[in-house]
């Protein structure tokens, strides 16, 4: 059977550079182009953090472009520090010799349908799906998977109720959700269950390669970040948790949900009611329940051990 074709839309965002270069390393999928979007810092720093993420893999022959800058409506928020200022831990980078892609990368992902059978992996706000979905009605049809990570079934992260991804660009999210199209959702009761630990850095930092040392360096202060809210340097891998579902699926429990989103609370906005009662097991919306760390943990390990300089 042929490879999934994959784009990835993302908001890079350190978690995202560790998803995106899980999924250039992995046979199991193709890797036909990345987006960015607005999202853990602006549009102008996650489209060079996604030229650097792609330089850093040696991957040239991926084409990244810029998508959306704002999200559907006012953005309520301001330059995430959890990423570092740039987005990507503030390492020192070389101008990346990866060009933008001409088109918007609403367009891009529009011709990559048009080519054939798409997966998509969104890990940053949806902006870029839902402007797809309004600038081309119906194009939905051919994609064969939307794996995303967003969302929350009990507590959010950016508040109380919602996750930064819907909550950056709510109305967004319920144009994505009410598309037809099969989607399967991480939300962070799922994503909690993975993350890194300091041995991981360090095998990381052990490695040898360009990309080990980087992945451990951007890491480390996602590392301090996890200690001062969360008390522990574990790192959770949100992102990684999008790409995993098409390299190891069986490694994620999951059960079909109705999934609706909150777009005009006052402190619920970007809330995402995940609802698992059995009448809704066979909808073509799925949630991830658990995953087994360990198996994601060595697989990663195994797929960042190839990169070589
Ligand atoms: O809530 C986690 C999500 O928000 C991840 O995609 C992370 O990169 C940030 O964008
Ligand atoms: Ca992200």
């Amino acid at each position: 059977m042929a490879r999934p074709r994959v784009l990835i839309d993302t908001d890079p965002g350190v978690d995202d550079a560790v998803a995106i270069l899980l999924a250039l390393a992995s046979p199991e999928i193709d890797v036909v182009g990345i987006v960015a979007v607005a999202g853990n810092v602006p549009l102008e720093k996650t489209a060079l953090n996604a030229r650097r993420i792609v330089e850093l893999a040696g991957r040239h022959d991926v084409p990244v472009a810029a998508g959306c800058g704002e999200p559907l409506s006012e953005y309520l928020g301001e330059d995430s520090v959890v990423h570092g200022h740039d987005g990507l831990g503030d390492l020192d980078w070389d101008e990346p010799a990866v060009t933008l892609d001409p088109r918007h990368g609403v367009e891009l992902i529009a011709d990559l349908i048009r080519q054939g059978p798409l997966t998509i992996v969104a890990i940053g706000p949806l902006t870029n799906l839902a402007v797809l979905l309004q600038r081309h009605p119906g194009i939905e049809g051919g994609v064969d998977h939307l794996v995303i990570m967003g969302g929350a079934s009990f507590e959010g992260n950016v508040t109380p109720a919602a996750e930064f991804n819907i909550w950056a660009d709510p109305e967004a999210a319920q144009l994505v959700f009410a598309a037809d199209w099969r989607i399967t959702l991480m939300p962070l009761d799922l994503t909690h269950q993975a993350y890194l630990n300091d041995d991981d850095l360090d095998y990381f930092s052990s490695l040898g390669s360009e990309v080990g040392r980087r992945i451990a360096a951007m890491l480390e202060p996602y590392a301090q970040f996890h200690d001062r809210w969360y008390g522990n340097r574990d790192v959770i891998m949100h992102d990684a948790m999008a790409v995993y579902e098409l390299l190891d699926s069986a490694a994620i429990d999951k059960q079909g949900v109705r999934l609706a989103v909150e777009t005009n609370g006052v402190h619920s906005r970007g809330a995402t009611f995940i609802d698992r009662r059995r009448e809704h097991a066979q909808s073509r919306v799925r949630v991830g329940v658990r995953v087994d760390n360990d198996r994601f943990r060595s697989l990663l390990r195994e797929r960042l051990a190839t990169y070589r300089d």
